[in-house]
């Protein structure tokens, strides 16, 4: 199986963290988001074990809960002691809402509104990530009127090309987030902080893309960011002592991909740091990193029910499900790739080619094309793997299709951790 929490029992059914997906199903309905508790938890605990060995414990994972991003799963974070990036009022809302330690939140975005600049002051976010001049100048301005003094890094592209998917590609100097390092953009950035009075500069960000494989572009990040922190020392006089490395760990997807061990990741990269600061001559700084696939991803899987199956002689079969972009809009925005099998039948060979279809009135409304499958019936439960990463998150009401619901698997028990949307819920909002 794809990942070790999922499993084949006697009566033939698809297993997650030991749990019937077919009873499942059964039990909470279709189309279903399940997420293996236990493996996201040990995949916090992982990250966590290795920035503790690796720095000396002078280090902190943050969650990116872009990814995945509900009450339930803040208070996880909150649980395995790390801490949270969150990009919107509405991921800090969350994360207030469940009491989250302030000083463990990274606050991204490279347009911050005032209101939301304006909720992480007030409730002391320990890093607010600055992404441009303007966004700094505005933070000054609002720290001094509601009397706080902002905790600031700057997002800075470290000019790095991270072999990935184009969307997803984020360090390089051609991308809306961020300062350059080229042109000085960030040497004057630095300049300008610490002469503001209501800004406190610790640290400096970058984050280099995502799903990436390769070891060395998270390698070459680091050096390049320490280099520019020895410059700031050694021309300014001042002391960075905080470097976020970002997230960008790849996952597996189908079987024949092969990401490296999360720890080699990160045991690699602490000995380029440990070296470069030596070399450079400066301190080490605490070291944030902001894994967000790699903890979810693995341990989420999506459950549907198959309806028509049509059959294009000569062309291909479509196995349409009572899901698709409105849950995972995944293919139809970057290609990506799924497994998927047929829950019922774990234990057959996969002797089928299939188009998983959505129901939405969008030819593009994929889930995969092509997909390897056993024979395919309707009514059977199809289950997508790895979709615990960017599938919830990026969710929409489109054609009005209810959101489903997310259930958390720990122990062998089961519970809600999002509720199912309701037809209510869809025109709550609507005025006539
Ligand atoms: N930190 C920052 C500043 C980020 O922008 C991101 C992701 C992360 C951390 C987490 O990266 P991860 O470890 O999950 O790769 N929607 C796309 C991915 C967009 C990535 C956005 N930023 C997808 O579904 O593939």
């Amino acid at each position: 199986m794809l990942t070790e929490n999922l499993g084949v029992n006697s009566a033939g059914h698809l297993t997650i963290g030991g749990v019937d997906t077919v009873n499942l199903a059964k039990e909470y309905g279709t189309p279903l988001y399940v997420m293996d508790e236990d493996l996201l938890r040990a995949n916090c605990r992982k990250f966590k074990k290795s920035i503790d060995d690796y720095y000396d414990g002078e280090g902190l994972v943050c969650y990116a809960s872009k990814v995945f991003c509900c009450r339930a799963v803040c208070k996880i974070a909150i649980e395995e002691k790390i801490g949270l990036d969150v990009a919107s009022e509405g991921e800090l809302y969350t994360a207030i809402s469940v009491g989250f330690p302030m000083d463990k939140i990274c606050f991204h975005g490279n347009n911050k509104t005032d209101d939301e600049l304006t909720l992480a002051l007030s409730h002391g976010v320990g890093h607010i990530i600055v992404d441009n001049i303007t966004e700094l100048e505005r933070l000054d301005r609002i720290a001094r009127k509601i009397h706080k003094k902002a905790n600031i890094m700057f997002r800075v592209k470290p000019g790095i090309d991270a072999h990935t998917h184009s969307f997803i590609q984020t360090g390089q100097i051609d991308s809306k987030f961020g300062l350059a390092l080229e042109t000085g953009e960030a040497f004057e950035a630095v300049k300008t902080a610490i002469s503001l009075e209501n800004v406190n500069l610790k640290g400096l960000h970058c984050h280099i893309g995502s799903q990436i494989f390769e070891i060395e572009p998270f390698e070459l990040a680091a050096k390049v960011m320490l280099e520019f922190i020895a410059k700031i020392k050694n021309e300014l006089g001042f002391e960075i002592r905080e470097l976020d490395l970002g997230g960008g760990f790849g996952i597996k997807y189908l079987e024949e991909h092969n990401p490296p061990e999360y720890d080699e990741y990160m045991k690699r990269v602490s000995v380029v740091v440990n070296r470069e600061c030596k070399a450079l001559g400066i301190n080490r700084p605490f070291i944030l990193i902001e894994p967000g696939r790699s903890i979810a991803g693995p341990a989420g899987i999506t459950l549907y029910t198959a309806g028509a199956v049509k059959t294009i002689p000569n062309i291909r079969t479509y196995v349409s499900v009572n899901g698709g972009m409105t849950d995972n809009p995944r293919y139809i925005l970057y290609q990506a790739e799924y497994e998927a099998l047929v829950a019922n039948k774990a234990n057959e060979e996969k002797t089928e080619r299939v188009t998983l279809a959505g129901k939405c009135c969008e030819s593009g409304d994929l889930i995969g094309e092509n997909m390897p499958i056993q024979k395919v019936e309707p009514g059977d439960i199809i289950a997508v793997l790895a979709t615990g990463a960017y599938n919830y998150s990026m969710s929409s009401n489109y054609n009005r299709v209810p959101k489903p619901p997310v259930v958390m698997v720990k122990g062998g028990k089961t519970r809600v951790a999002v509720k199912r949307e309701t037809l209510e819920d869809i025109i709550r909002n609507d005025v006539v």
